[in-house]
């Protein structure tokens, strides 16, 4: 089944919510980056903020995921915008990284970094940032003090183990980071993911019509555009842009 979430993955041209405009103001969030920039991509999917990042830095950028598939796209997408000699494309599990300590000016992970776990994914990446250098990543935080049970319950059954801003933020300082500043993606992005989600989930729902485990995957993901559709404002990707101290 697993497959099966990949395969429809595939067919968005984002694996999560975001847009070119918050993955811009992120970049443009860090105060001072060096002539020839080395950022390192964690989870980059099918790449669509690779190739944003891309065209606004003068460096290279190695975007990593697990999945060859999306990489594949990725590939194919940096050559139709000439952008192939800039990103650096490699089969890693962000678990079990390969590169040399102080390798990367950047390193960067929209919507992938719940997957480690923030603090851990922030312990884990130090020792390959250079000194001083930043971590941006956009991390799904609860945005109520309450969740409604049914959505909790709903992302904690899909391993999302979430905080608020507060708890991201300490987070962040305690595991030797300055925050520069955080935001919000913004909400629209979040139904304009869930919209184009649906459409593709119709497509698979007719393509999978006989089998029964891939319609209660199917059935999986339409209840959680369900619910962010009943409970709007409950959840959200804040992007946190942060300097390694010390
Ligand atoms: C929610 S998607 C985000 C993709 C992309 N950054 C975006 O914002 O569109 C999470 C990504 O993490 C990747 N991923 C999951 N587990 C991984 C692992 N252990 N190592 C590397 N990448 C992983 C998935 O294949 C997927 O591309």
């Amino acid at each position: 089944m697993e497959e099966l979430f990949y395969e429809i993955f595939t067919e968005l041209p984002r694996q999560g919510p975001g847009d070119h405009d918050s993955t811009i103001k992120a970049l443009r969030a860090i105060p001072e980056l060096p002539a020839a920039v080395r950022v390192l991509d964690v989870g980059c999917g099918t790449g669509n903020q690779t190739i944003d990042l891309a065209g606004e830095i003068n460096g290279k950028i190695v975007a990593i995921d697990n999945y060859q598939p999306f990489l594949d796209r990725l590939e194919y997408n940096a050559a139709k915008h000439g952008l192939s000699d800039k990103i650096e494309i490699r089969l890693e599990d962000m678990f079990n990284l390969h590169f040399k300590e102080e390798s990367f000016d950047i390193i960067w992970s929209e919507g992938a970094v719940y997957i480690l776990g923030l603090e851990k994914a922030l312990k884990q990446w130090k020792k390959f940032i250079k000194p001083q250098g930043y971590v941006v990543v956009s991390e799904f935080n609860w945005l109520v003090e309450e969740p409604p049970g049914e959505v909790y319950d709903y992302f904690m059954q899909e391993s999302v183990h979430a905080t608020d801003k507060e708890g991201s933020r300490n987070i962040i300082s305690n595991a030797g980071y300055a925050l520069i500043t955080d935001f919000m993606i913004p909400k629209d992005d979040w139904y304009e993911f869930y919209n184009k989600l649906e459409e593709v989930l119709v497509l698979f729902r007719d393509i999978k019509a006989d089998d029964r485990s891939a319609l209660g995957v199917i059935g999986s993901f339409q209840y959680e555009i369900d619910l962010f559709r009943k409970y709007p404002g409950t959840y959200g990707y804040v992007f946190y842009i942060m300097q390694k101290r010390g």
